[in-house]
Order: structure tokens, then sequence, then C-alpha cells
């Protein structure tokens, strides 16, 4: 055994390794030189046949060589490591910014929520704030509180799904200008969001079931200027600035004056089309300064307070929005309909 046969121990080594590509093979081959019963280690043994001269020779180059192989060895497992590692997160990487393979649908606000929300905040905007009543309400707070006693030829704008002899599905809303009267300590601002029902038949413009709005202001010395003031910011924020707006008298029990508000037709801009019946104008809402006697039956002094309100009908107002022909459509939700908007 010589120094030439450790080189060229080291040099088959050496060659056997470039060779190697792979942790598996590289476990394997260590063993066969630098293990136990590897050429390196048998190698060594040898040694003890040397003469004491070539065996110190030998040995140092022996020990040289071990160091160098098991330093190659090291670097290419640290090599074959880090590829192993790189490749592995090359196969796992997500791309985050990739589209989603499954369609989530995306659901929609409904159009009526949509404009509900919208006056809403207009009206927030002018200092109201929200405040609702319950769907099934006494005969005395959606009529006789509101002006309108038993036998009242005004009941029948209404008609009515009674419960009992005292309780009803409210007709409109306004029953909740009684509740606020009766709980709340003037001055207030509300708007008043809700379903309301009424005795219909299903068509292109009635349903027994429909949402209003009210507006109920309640401080001193209000008077039809502050209504008219309200309704204008209100129109100009929910239909655009562009839109004209006019008051028309009208009757309701629970005001006087009363008024209905109309607002130049959102189709042809006042020229008279189909939907304003040639007119150029479309009714969007009921108001009035609060009646007195109204103000009375709640136990708030009508010399002291006044109040004024105003009631919409949410539908009808999203119908003028969007250009909706048939009021069926906002109340069946129907998914196709309502991804239109
Ligand atoms: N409650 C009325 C209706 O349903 C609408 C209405 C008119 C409400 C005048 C009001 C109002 O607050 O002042 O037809």
């Amino acid at each position: 055994m010589t120094v030439q046969d450790l080189d060229k121990i080291k040099q088959n080594a050496l060659k056997a390794l470039e060779s190697i590509n792979d942790l598996d093979d590289l476990n394997t081959f260590y063993p066969t030189v630098l293990g136990r019963n590897g050429e390196l280690t048998l190698a060594l043994r040898e040694m003890k046949n040397l003469s004491p001269e070539e065996r110190a020779v030998f040995g140092q180059h022996a020990n040289t060589v071990k160091k160098e192989l098991e330093e190659v060895i090291e670097n290419k497992r640290k090599a074959l490591a880090d590829a192993k590692m790189r490749e592995m997160f090359e196969k796992e990487a997500v791309d985050v910014t990739a589209p989603g393979k499954v369609c989530i649908p995306r659901g929609r606000i409904h159009p009526m929520t949509q404009v509900y929300r919208e006056i809403r905040d207009a009206m927030i905007g002018l200092g109201f704030t929200t405040y609702e009543g319950p769907e099934i309400e006494y005969e005395d707070y959606c009529f006789t509180k509101l002006n309108l006693p038993k036998g009242h030829p005004a009941r029948d704008m209404q008609d009515t799904f009674y419960i009992s002899d005292s309780v009803v599905l409210r007709t409109h809303t306004t029953p909740c200008e009684v509740r606020s009267l009766l709980s709340k300590k003037p001055p207030f601002r509300l708007v008043i969001p809700g379903r309301v029902f009424r005795v219909d038949e299903v068509d292109a413009s009635h349903s027994p079931v429909f949402m209003q709005m009210e507006g109920f202001v309640v401080d001193k010395n209000l008077s039809l200027r502050d209504l008219k003031g309200t309704l204008i910011e209100f129109v100009h924020t929910v239909f655009g600035n562009d839109v004209n707006m006019r008051m028309r008298p009208s009757y309701f029990p629970f005001t006087e004056p009363s008024a209905e508000i109309d607002i130049s037709c959102t189709i042809c801009g006042g020229k008279g089309c189909r939907v304003c019946k040639g007119t150029g104008w479309i009714e969007i809402l009921g108001c009035g300064i609060i009646n007195p006697h109204v103000l009375e039956n709640c136990g708030v002094d009508p010399n002291e307070w006044s109040a004024f309100a105003f009631g919409i009908g949410v539908d009808r107002v999203t119908s003028l929005k969007f250009g909706i022909s048939d009021i069926r459509l906002e109340y069946e939700n129907d998914a196709r309909f309502l991804r239109q908007f």
C-alpha cells in the first residue's frame, strides 16, 4: 500500500461523486470509501505493515485524503439537500394572485334595499335618526289617533287586514309617529322604514305587502317652508340635482295642510311619456303639517309643538330609479332579476 494508492482511491472517489445526483445515492456511496469497511479505512488498516518512516508519511497523507473527501462529500450533501428543498418549494408553491378555480357567486344587495339605504343616508345627513315600530299594530295607533275615527270615510283609502277588532296589520308606517310622540321627548327627527300591508290583489302596481318610509320632524314653529326645504334636499340627493319637484294640495286626515310631491319624470325628463302618462310629472310621496288633533291625541301640546311628516313608497322610488315596470319583480326575489342590479 503506497501513497499513490491513496491518491488513486481519492481520484476514483471524486470521479464516482461527480455522477451522484441524489442524497440516497450519496448515503450509499459514503461507507464504500469512508465507512468501517470502506476502501480508505481498509487502506489505513494496512499501515501496520509499513516501516515507521513510511507509516508517518502514509498516515499523514491518508488523513489529508480523508479530510478532503469528507469535505467534498459534505459539500455535495449540502448542495443536494438545498436542491431538494428548492424543488419541494417550487412544487408546493401557491400563486396567491392566480384566479380561483371554483367560482363562488357573489350576492347582490336587493335594489329596494339599495334605495332604502340611499334615502335613509340622505335623511341621516339631515340630522334624522332611524326608528322602527311593529308590523302588527293597534288599530288605535294605525287610525284613530291619526285622526281617522271609526266610520271615517278616509279609512277606505287603506283596505285593512284585521287580526282582531282592535289589532291590525299596519297599513302604513304613520302609526310610528303616534308611538314616537307617546314615548319620546320632542324635539326629534325620525326616519321610519318598514313593511306595510293592505288588502290588494297582486298586479303590476299593487302588492299586499310593500315597503314604506316615513320622515317625521317634531319641533317648535315648523312650517311648510321647513317641510319643502327638507323634501327638496331629499329629492336632489336621491334622484339628482336636475330633477324638479312640485307640491300639490292633497288630503290626509293626519296632516293639515296636506300635499303630494311630484318630481319631473325620471324617464322622459318632463317631456311626457308612457310612465308619467304624458304629464311629465310623477307622484312620489304624501306629506303635510301634522294635524294638531294628532299631537293632542298623543299628549303633545299643539300650542307649544309643531310637526311635519312625509311618507314614501320605497318600491315606487325603486321602480322609478331603475326603470322597473312591474312591482312584482321587486318582491318575487327571482335571482335572475336581482343579479342585474
Ligand atoms: N301614510 C300615508 C299613506 O300610506 C302616506 C303619508 C302621507 C304619510 C302624509 C305621512 C304624511 O307621514 O304626512 O298613504
